[in-house]
């Protein structure tokens, strides 16, 4: 996609359509709509006044120039109403759009950025990234494309009404870009079938992402991970003839006595269950049970690039998660990288295992922060639905500032509690504790069991299992794989 940034008149366009948003009861006398009103012979104005335009929410109207400007067309897309308006309606209006413009075929577009638009940096941003989300499409295993997927935009325009409001959206745009950049490598691996995308290959992606993003990466293979005592990411690896990867993605600022903040990703590249086999029906969506870990490596790719004044380490535990004569049987004992033990009770409780390992191995960084994200639970699904991830953590503070990361990324996170009485669901008879609860309260239970590998540095647990992938309604984010995440951890770290 080619993207330009420029200042001019947008009746002397050389562009397929010129985008124009619109509030409902806009004000015809002064600025773009007044030139664009008038150019196009009171039409807009005539559409307003009949109704059949009114600048709801996704409301579109295509307009024919004949000649009026350089661009033959000019799309009227709503936004609401003035005092309803949000980032995140930028953000549904942008992408709508976006998809429409594409849709009919168009191959350049111009996004008129008035001079007025208010919380600009914000709102461009916003738009930016809406605008790049929406034209995503994961159609890199298909030989024939359908007509549909011939359809592409080929370059954007954002256009300054003038010269002072340049920067700021230079700025904006250059940053939407980057995180929308970052969620679509997140979406890239987590669409990627697993045959596609086996724990190695992740690692050798992510070392890709690094040399690209001024990262530093180490990768432990599976003889590193022995030597190190990664016991409970080896268990669940010990079913597959693929083997474990521990990948560690660094970004060191310039200066000295930063936080550090640690984000961590769970990376089953696929989850069968294990010997507690999962049903077949819908199975094969467990190639997205390394979400988490897609999140983590696209949040660290915009990091490299947007340089925050922050410490940033992302580690990921990546493993199939396979029934075979090797593998791990329920009743199993082992011990983690931290040296508690552990009672399997089901095979397919497999993420908190691997997780147990990768938080006990983040306590060397002494980190002001760590944020994990994982597929954990179904059990999120039926609580929260597509809608929200669900947040557990340890810290008050930490889950504020991801509070508010969550609300202004509009990626939503509902706090469930962690209180110390749910520690009793996940007792075992034989070892220091069981990973499967009590059959209550199972996303809890994952945040409870979690908590036992935490050590004593302030943690927020985000079970992703219901908004990495299935999320809809949205204008910019599809029905696979989301890339929920990477926009919350970026704008955690930005503003951290
Ligand atoms: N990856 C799954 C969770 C999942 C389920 C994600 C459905 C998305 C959709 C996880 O490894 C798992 O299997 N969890 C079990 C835990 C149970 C055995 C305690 C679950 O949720 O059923
Ligand atoms: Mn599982
Ligand atoms: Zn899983």
């Amino acid at each position: 996609m080619n993207i330009t940034i420029k200042t001019g008149d947008f009746r002397q366009e050389e562009t397929d359509v010129v985008v124009i948003g619109m509030l409902e009861n806009p004000d015809f006398y002064s600025g773009h709509l007044h030139l664009a009103d008038e150019a196009l012979g009171g039409r807009i104005r005539e559409l307003i006044e009949l109704g059949d335009f009114k600048g709801k929410m996704k409301d579109t109207s295509l307009l024919y120039t004949r000649g009026a400007m350089k661009t033959a067309r000019v799309l009227l897309v709503g936004l609401g109403a003035y005092h309803e308006l949000t980032v995140e309606k930028v953000r549904q209006g942008a992408g709508h759009a976006a998809k429409h413009v594409r849709d009919i075929g168009l191959k350049t577009a111009t996004f008129l950025i008035p001079d007025e638009v208010p919380d600009a940096g914000n709102m461009v941003q916003a738009a930016a990234e809406a605008i790049l989300l929406s034209l995503y499409q994961f159609n890199q295993h298909k030989t024939v494309q359908e007509d549909d997927d011939e359809k592409a935009l080929e370059s954007i325009t954002f256009l300054a009404e003038s010269e002072p409001s340049q920067p700021t959206v230079e700025r904006a745009v250059h940053r939407g870009q980057t995180i929308a950049e970052g969620t679509i490598l997140a979406r890239d691996l987590s669409n990627q079938p697993a045959n596609h995308l086996t724990p190695t290959q992740l690692a050798e992606k992510a070392e890709a992402v690094a040399a690209d993003n001024g990262l530093r990466c180490e990768v432990f293979d599976k003889a590193t991970l022995e030597e190190k005592g990664f016991r409970t990411l080896l268990a669940v690896a010990q079913g597959s003839v693929e083997e474990p990867r521990f990948i560690i993605l660094e970004y060191t600022p310039e200066g000295e006595g930063q936080d550090t903040v640690v984000l961590v990703g769970k990376g089953i590249t696929f989850d069968t269950g294990g010997i507690s086999l999962k049903p077949g029906k819908g199975m094969h969506e467990m190639k997205h049970d390394m979400s988490g870990a897609a999140a983590v490596l696209g949040a660290m790719k915009a990091v490299g690039q947007l340089k925050p004044d922050l410490h940033v380490i992302g580690v990921i535990a990546a493993t199939e998660n396979m029934p075979s004569g090797t593998a791990i049987k329920p009743g199993d004992v082992v011990t983690s990288y931290g040296g508690k033990t552990i009672e399997i009770l089901n095979t397919d409780a497999e993420g908190r295992l691997v997780l147990a390992d990768a938080l006990g191995w983040t306590a060397q960084y002494n980190p002001q922060g760590v944020v994990d994200l994982a597929t954990l639970t179904g059990a999120v699904i039926t609580c929260l639905g597509h809608i929200a991830a669900g947040a557990m953590g340890t810290d008050l503070a930490l889950m504020d500032k991801v509070k508010a990361a969550a609300e202004k990324t509009h990626e939503r996170v509902w706090e469930l509690p962690l209180w110390d009485d749910y520690d009793e669901g996940i007792k075992s008879k034989v070892a220091d504790v069981q990973n499967i609860g009590d059959g209550t309260a199972g996303t809890i239970a994952g945040g409870a069991f979690l908590k036992k590998f935490v050590e004593d540095y302030p943690w927020v647990h985000l079970d992703i299992a219901g908004t990495a992938w299935g999320m809809k309604g949205s204008t910019y984010i599809p029905e696979g794989a989301s890339g929920y995440g990477v926009r919350l951890l970026v704008q955690l770290v930005e503003d951290w």
